[in-house]
């Protein structure tokens, strides 16, 4: 295992992208206006005992109104790329037909105007926010979702895509998959464990049908983003070994495998057992392609203990003691993000990545003098870049480094208690203050390194 060290003094190379990320639901506010389409995480939200504190996206940050200030924040802070996603629902009201103007109109003038900062756009076309027309035919469970996706895939590419040059297809297909479909935690908040490998299937399917008309198309880069963490055995017991082997074909496998290696890892069949089917061959071919780069999200590492009450994987996740968290109950591992470079380049060959979701949730203090001292967010930030860098200085292909997040935003279920932002929305006025982070990252942004 390669450990992270401080004393590595390299610079990130010139042409590296330096973003923060955000995305549609988590950001927006005014989910509805201009003819937009309810998605399913505007039903879900409205749903009493949902979401924590009873929160909407509602309001979130108020960026559908504030979008040209939020963009001169972005050029204050330094940023030289951003990613957004874009709400299906405000461009296609029902999930498919008829294209709202209004709603593309949206994006192209945020588009415009972050060009215009010099600001590059990576555009997100799914962060969770299914129509909820498409919802009621069925969803991601409908063997036409592919279909449906690349439809609007199109409509998204033949807009922007001349100044759009960096594309991905879904944001977190796992979470999609497992919290959404599994779990019941997410929307559309269902627990249908016979349903989970075919939501999974067709939203490979789905990503595979967006790239091919990409590549009819598109000009520049697609690829994906997956949440990923390695997974270590909690002793080493073989029952705990067998535990995080398969939490890790469970979590870190399931979309790369196939994607990359044309099959899904052996390990699913064993967790789902009957309720795995066997996929046809020409559906695996049409999913088995290289994208461009892939997006990692990266917060956290999995310690994992065999346990036979947890139904589906016979494993889980503990919290190790004494180690630091973040308020989410996450392991603060920076040496895993390093792991997790590497290993992708291990097992899947020279594939270009970039870092597209990497930051914390903390209690911040207090808004004191004008500055919120997050000092354990910069913490957090600057051994996450030295373990990024690490990875750099081995030769991998990385390419960009996105924080989650620009702002403090509606962490789905957990609603605005965790706070993941370097900038800090007043719940009254929406007033944005930069918390010290965001001095912090624009300083590390100007010097290009440590
Ligand atoms: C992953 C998701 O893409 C994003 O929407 C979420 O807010 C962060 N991780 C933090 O949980």
């Amino acid at each position: 295992m390669l450990l992270y060290s401080k004393r590595i003094p390299l610079m990130f190379p010139v042409n590296f992208l330096w973003g923060a990320a955000t995305s549609a639901y988590q950001i927006e506010g005014d989910p509805l206006a201009a003819g937009a389409g309810a998605s399913i995480w505007h039903q879900f939200a409205h749903q009493p005992g949902r979401i924590a504190n009873g929160d909407t996206g509602d309001i979130a940050c108020g960026h559908y109104r504030r979008w040209a200030e939020d963009v001169a924040l972005m050029a204050e802070l330094g940023l030289t790329a951003y990613r957004f996603s874009v709400a299906w629902g405000r461009v296609l009201p029902n999930g498919s037909g008829a294209v709202n103007q209004a709603g593309l109109d949206f994006y192209r003038r945020l588009i415009d105007a972050l060009c215009e900062r010099g600001i590059t756009p990576m555009l997100t076309l799914y962060h969770w926010d299914l129509p909820q027309a498409l919802q009621e035919r069925g969803g991601w469970q409908h063997p036409d979702s592919p279909a449906w996706f690349a439809d609007y895939a199109e409509v998204l590419i033949r807009a922007v895509d001349d100044r759009v040059p960096l594309w991905i297809t879904l944001n977190e297909p796992w979470v999609v998959t497992v919290p959404g479909h599994l779990e019941g935690i997410h929307a559309p908040g269902l627990q249908n464990r016979a349903a989970t490998p075919r939501v999974a299937h067709h939203l490979l399917l789905a990503h595979a049908a967006a790239v091919t008309v990409y590549r009819a198309l598109g000009r520049h880069q697609i690829g994906l983003a997956v949440n990923l963490e390695p997974q270590f055995p909690a002793s080493a017991s073989a029952a705990d070994q067998t535990a995080a082997r398969r939490r890790d074909a469970f979590i870190n496998r399931w979309f790369l495998d196939p994607l990359l290696l044309g099959s899904y890892p052996p390990e699913l069949q064993e967790i789902f057992g009957a309720d795995w089917p066997n996929f046809p061959a020409n559906e695996l071919a049409r999913i088995h392609g290289i994208p461009d780069f892939i997006g990692v999200n990266y917060y956290s590492r999995g310690l994992v203990r065999a346990d036979a009450t947890e139904q589906t994987l016979g494993a889980r996740r503990i919290k190790p003691q004494n180690a630091p968290c973040t308020t989410m109950g996450w392991e603060i591992y920076p040496a895993g993000l390093t792991e997790t470079l590497l290993g992708l380049r291990e097992r899947y060959g020279e594939v270009p990545l970039y870092i597209t979701e990497n930051g914390a949730a903390f209690i911040d203090a207090d808004l004191q003098a004008g500055v919120i001292n997050d000092a354990a967010r910069v913490n957090y930030l600057e051994t996450h870049l030295r373990a990024a860098q690490m990875a750099l200085a081995q030769g991998v292909d990385l390419r960009g480094y996105f924080v989650w997040s620009l702002f403090d935003n509606f962490e789905w279920a957990e609603g605005y208690a965790q706070r993941f932002g370097m900038i800090h929305i007043d719940s009254h006025h929406g007033k944005r203050t930069f918390k010290r982070s965001a001095h912090w990252y624009r300083e590390f942004i100007q010097r290009g390194g440590f």
